[in-house]
């Protein structure tokens, strides 16, 4: 089987080394890849927005499957234009992306199907929405697109709320995403990330996650993409698992069929785990990163087998069998990561790891220059490894972590201690 994997971060590196596994795999690509995931696939040189030039290589070479990593190819009708020169291709179209494209049209596909979710309104006139948040109630305010996790800004009350949608609505601050904004109910609780495979009539929930999305220990400081994970989230637990199977996941796969969606892909589900059960922040149309790290390390079935499966719309009666062990992911990240960085850094110790027999060290941000590594973006590394234990995945993680350095680097130190003093 040939694959084209879409993408170059940590995620496209941990699908890719995972796929590299099965031994239904002749020939592995990625585009437009890194140079750490060379070591698993040989990479491509097609920006992942370059959705004809994509095409047209698939078709070349006759690649048996595409896996789209990140969800602007999708958002912009990659897997449309696939389908449509008979290409097989792992991710959503583009109608069905606009669970992740937008967020009032997932607000709406759930009110819909009555999945459980925050209560909202939709506006696009700035005057209305100052004076719905005039009741002030601690919400939220959501631009309505695409702007990386950034859009999202969490008030107390009235002023706070106030003072965001002079911003959004008023000076655009990101964009044209701003023209219209959602104002949600401010939800109490633990979040977790929850992906499925999705084939269009069926499908197959994988392992929890959770994610670390901001960027200081005790989860202080701006949002990023996300600065460590672990799998499995034992707030995930068998009652939680269900209400998400019957609340969330089986209504919302009948109402696209209803409305004539083609779904066949992964489906992210980010949650917030709270007091009356779980609640639906976010849908998203790919593999989280870095969830995606620690998910294929524990994940033991055929990966090439699942996606393809999911791809042709043969995912019933199908099953993903998982490591019983904990896996835990640490992202290295570069100084002043949100913000803006500086690249191109020595890395050091890097190498060595290869013969690290724990884990991993997935690539999300790394440049290959005469023999020496450099980092070349925000979130550079994903150091992943497997335990018996949470305890013992999360200190093999650290251990791989203090072999590495650069100068700047930066790292969450708690990751997976809320689910350590769970017990
Ligand atoms: P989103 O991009 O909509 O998932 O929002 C980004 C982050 O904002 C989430 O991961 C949560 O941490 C937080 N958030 C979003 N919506 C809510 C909400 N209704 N209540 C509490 N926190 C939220
Ligand atoms: N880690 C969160 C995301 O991928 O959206």
């Amino acid at each position: 089987m040939k694959i084209l994997v879409i993408g170059s971060g940590g995620r496209e590196h941990a699908l890719a080394w995972k796929l590299r596994q099965s031994p239904r795999v002749d020939k592995l690509y990625c585009a437009p890849g890194s140079a750490g995931i060379r070591q698993q696939a040989e990479p491509v040189d097609i920006a992942a927005g370059e959705i004809e030039k994509l095409a047209d290589f698939a078709a070349r070479e006759a690649v048996d499957l595409t896996v789209v990593g990140p969800e602007q190819p999708l958002v912009h009708g990659i897997a449309d234009l696939f389908d449509s020169r008979g290409l097989k291709v792992f991710g959503p179209n583009r109608e069905a992306a606009r669970l992740e494209g937008s967020k009032a049209f997932a607000k709406e596909l759930m009110l819909e199907n009555g999945i459980p979710t925050a209560a909202c309104e939709v506006f696009s006139d700035l005057e209305e929405a100052r004076r719905y948040v005039g009741r002030d109630q601690p919400c939220v305010v959501k631009a309505d697109g695409l702007a990386a996790g950034k859009g999202v800004i969490l008030c107390s009350g009235k002023a706070e709320a106030e003072a965001a949608l002079d911003a959004v609505m008023g000076r655009k601050v990101f964009g044209a995403a701003g023209d219209r904004v959602v104002i949600e109910e401010l939800l109490i609780g633990e979040e977790a990330s929850f992906m499925a495979l999705m084939d269009g009539e069926d499908f197959l929930p994988l392992a929890s996650s959770q994610d670390h999305k901001r960027i200081f220990d005790g989860d202080k400081g701006p949002n990023t993409g996300g600065m460590g994970a672990y799998s499995p989230a034992p707030v995930v637990d068998a009652a939680v698992h269900e209400a998400v199977v019957e609340q969330v996941l089986k209504p919302l796969a009948a109402g696209l069929r209803r409305r004539g969606l083609r779904y066949r892909g992964v489906l992210y589900v980010g949650l917030m785990i709270t007091e009356d059960g779980p609640r639906v922040l976010e849908f998203n149309c790919r593999f989280g990163d870095p969830e995606c790290q620690p998910i294929m390390m524990r994940l033991k079935s055929d990966l090439p087998s699942l996606l393809m499966a999911t791809a042709e719309g043969r995912l019933r009666g199908m099953t993903a069998e998982w490591s019983h062990q904990t896996a835990v992911c640490v992202v290295l990240a570069s100084a002043g990561y949100p913000g803006e960085v500086q690249t191109g850094m020595e890395i050091s110790g890097l190498d060595a790891l290869d013969s690290w027999s724990d884990g991993y060290a997935f690539h999300a941000g790394t440049k290959r220059q005469g023999g020496r590594w450099l980092t070349g973006g925000g979130r550079v590394l994903g150091v992943t490894a497997l335990g018996d234990t949470i305890e013992e995945a999360t200190r093999e993680a650290y251990d791989g972590v203090s072999r590495i350095s650069w100068e700047g680097m930066h790292y969450r130190q708690d990751i997976a201690r809320r689910a350590m003093e769970r017990g």
